[in-house]
């Protein structure tokens, strides 16, 4: 292997770790050797992927944490630099979807509820994290975005203006980060297997998802994940403010 994807005796935090896209990633970066801190609200899940983790031979830790709340936040960037050690790679994962449906039916609490995680919350790690990164001189943040922060995506008005202003994060701490050796970057999935609500769940859906994605199947949540892996690595060490879209060519037509 190349010594530049190597991420051992690194220390990763990954929100929203417990299932899907956040638990693919954290099992890459820990296949790369990362020792790696999970966040998520509940706990179950984040113990499940932890015990994954550790059969990579790394170091694992997971807390309860929501992303939205600025004191679980950094709660849980505390913890980690206390047991695994001062984090060198933040993976801002966690995100929920809105209730789709027509823009001007959209109440506001939806409305918020959606901002509160998908934007402001991961506008709280980015920060916490970051100034530790600043301190220590050196880190890499991925954010995770979507094809919905690069196109609209109709009836998610509030879901596509969350993760375009993830990739506006993404660029405005890159340039004003880069002085601190903190690269920042971007990972927009196209549709992507989930653990739970998935699309095979809906046959109508799925079937036009697949009709319009040149490659005709959905995404794997570890391809996602080692998209991460290779951002988040001394690989992409000239690579700041970048959206990697990851989507089986969906954004092309
Ligand atoms: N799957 C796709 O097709 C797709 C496509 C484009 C973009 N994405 C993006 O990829 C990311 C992951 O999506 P996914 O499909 O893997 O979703 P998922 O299966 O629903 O997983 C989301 C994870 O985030 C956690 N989470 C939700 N709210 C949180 C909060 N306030 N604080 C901390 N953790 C929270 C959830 O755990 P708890 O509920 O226990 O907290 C869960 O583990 C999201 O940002 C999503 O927008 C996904």
């Amino acid at each position: 292997m190349n010594a530049e994807f190597d991420l051992s005796g690194r220390v990763a935090i990954v929100t929203g770790a417990g299932h899907s896209i956040g638990r693919a990633t954290a099992l890459a970066l820990a296949g790369a050797g990362a020792d790696v801190a999970l966040a998520g609200r509940r706990i179950g899940p984040l113990e499940d992927t932890a015990a994954e983790v550790t059969r990579h031979g790394v170091r694992a830790m997971a807390m309860e944490c929501d992303v939205s709340e600025e004191r679980d936040v950094r709660l849980l960037a505390e913890r980690c630099a206390r047991e695994l050690g001062s984090p060198e790679v933040l993976v801002a994962n966690a995100g929920v979807f809105q209730e789709w449906g027509p823009s001007e039916l959209l109440g506001l609490e939806e409305w918020d509820r959606v901002e509160s995680i998908n934007l402001r919350g991961l506008w709280i790690c980015c920060q916490e994290v970051g100034r530790r990164m600043i301190a220590s001189g050196r880190g890499s943040i991925v954010t995770i975005s979507s094809i919905g922060g690069m196109v609209a995506i109709p009836n998610a008005v509030s879901y596509t203006a969350a993760k375009f202003g993830v990739v506006g994060i993404t660029k405005a701490l890159a340039a004003e980060w880069a002085q601190h050796g903190v690269r920042v970057n971007c990972v927009a999935p196209g549709y992507v297997r989930r653990d739970v609500e998935t699309l095979e769940d809906s046959p109508e859906v799925l079937a036009g998802v697949l009709a319009r994605t040149p490659m005709g199947r959905l995404g794997e949540p570890r391809e996602v994940g080692l998209a991460v892996a290779f951002l988040a690595s001394g690989a992409a060490g000239f690579i700041t403010g970048a959206t990697l879209v990851v989507d089986g060519g969906w954004l092309t037509t």
